[in-house]
């Protein structure tokens, strides 16, 4: 026993053996720090609201008598309830927080839809599909998140175990070949093992699995009417459209946790609109996912017979020409990595100017084509864990992948 946990004992006369008939909640004789599930940080609180304050000065509650509440509650409960203007500000920063986006610069229009009240997977299912009518706006996409209720010490809060809200399927069939998005295989199995009748072409839309503290998880499509979908074609080669290839308008992340004044969103799914190199330089064309630059080149006519004709590269570049060309022709907002690379410059002086640091991970910041062609590629960054901010664990990132839920 450490002197932390003798000194605790002591103080609160608790019995050095377990009594599992104890009255009192085991929480309130831990030691001060301790981990609880579900508990706020109070730490993480203060700072949080400290920063609000500072940056939006007209507050109603003035801080002292804001952090006595928080306090408070947090004594009294294990955590506390962040005020709608909170939950924007705590949301919105931690976009502006999140270092591997190049994206940043319109952190302040994130729109934020309050649904912590939702506990039913019938609602959360809902709300979820109008965070994806509100997304898409018809094409003209915007940045939204949806911030679901917080893990307490007296619920789990829901999850989904999709790693975004639109996704397509992946088969693997006997010859080892897969149909579809082969990063997907294990989910699609694991959301067949639970029921889900798979149609089997290379673009089905996979079903949402929703998890809460009420019931076991459950399956539910996402309709249609909610899914933006842009099929590819190229301003030159006419023929193109026949590959039949198409890319989904709107990335909507769903497995991040966002962690705002000590308290964990879990399901708290956002979305920003597309950079054309995510679809035209890693969905489609990395080894592990569609895998599709042998098929452009051949149907390109390219002289695939030697790495020095640069084949790849140049079947890359059209592929790339495609998908800016057909999300613009359908009428759907996207960006190209020299625009976006600019905007996230602008975004480092602007907030330089308010005397904050941009922290941002060269790796994730520098396009996966014409890298050294962009203006980010030229410097270094600074590494920063700055809170809020949104997380990914591991117990998620196996469960978007098929993996046990359990965590085993
Ligand atoms: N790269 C991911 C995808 O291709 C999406 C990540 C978020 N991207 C964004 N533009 N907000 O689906």
């Amino acid at each position: 026993m450490n002197s932390e946990t003798l000194l605790a004992r002591i103080f609160t006369l608790e019995p050095s053996h377990s009594d599992p008939t104890q009255l009192v909640p085991p929480t309130r004789s831990l030691p001060a720090g301790a981990h609880t599930a579900g508990a706020a940080d109070w730490d993480e609180a203060e700072e949080f609201v400290r920063l609000h304050h500072a940056e939006h000065p007209d507050q109603p509650t003035p801080l002292l008598a804001r952090l006595h509440q928080i306090r408070s509650q947090i004594d009294h409960s294990g955590t506390y309830t962040h005020t709608e203007d909170e939950l924007t500000f705590g949301a919105r920063v931690a976009w502006r927080n999140s270092s591997r986006c190049i994206g940043r610069l319109y952190w302040k229009s994130l729109r934020v839809l309050d649904r912590r009240q939702a506990t039913s997977a019938e609602q959360i299912h809902e709300h979820l599909c109008e965070h994806l009518r509100q997304a898409t706006n018809g094409g003209r996409i915007r940045p939204v998140v949806s911030v679901f209720a917080p893990d307490t010490p007296e619920r789990r809060a829901p999850r989904v175990w999709n790693d975004q809200l639109i996704r397509y399927a992946g088969y693997r069939q006997e010859s080892g070949e897969v149909i579809g998005d082969p990063a997907y295989v294990g989910f699609t199995d694991m959301v067949r093992r639970l029921g889900w009748q798979a149609p089997g072409s290379p673009w089905d839309v996979l079903p949402l699995v929703i998890d809460t503290d009420e019931d076991k998880p459950q399956l539910f499509d996402v309709p249609r009417d909610v899914v933006l979908e842009v099929p590819l074609i190229h301003p030159e080669h006419e023929h193109f459209a026949d590959l039949g290839l198409r890319w989904h308008a709107v990335p909507a992340i769903s497995n991040m946790r966002l962690r705002i004044g000590g308290i964990d969103y879990p399901l708290a799914p956002f979305n920003g609109w597309y950079m054309g190199t995510e679809i035209g330089a890693r969905n489609l064309v990395d080894a592990d996912r569609y895998n599709l630059l042998p098929a452009i080149a051949e149907h390109l006519g390219l002289n695939t017979s030697s790495e020095t004709t640069l084949w790849r590269d140049r079947a890359l570049v059209e592929l790339n020409i495609a998908v800016l060309h057909s999300f613009q022709t359908a009428g759907v907002k996207i960006s190209d990595h020299h625009t976006e690379s600019r905007h996230f410059l602008t975004h480092l002086e602007k907030e330089e100017r308010q005397g904050r640091t941009v922290p941002a991970d060269w790796s994730w910041i520098v396009p996966p084509v014409s890298g050294g062609i962009t203006p980010v590629f030229h410097r270094y960054y600074e590494q920063a864990d700055q809170r809020p901010n949104f997380y990914l664990d591991d117990d998620a990132k196996a469960r978007g992948r098929g993996g046990c839920p359990f965590g085993h």
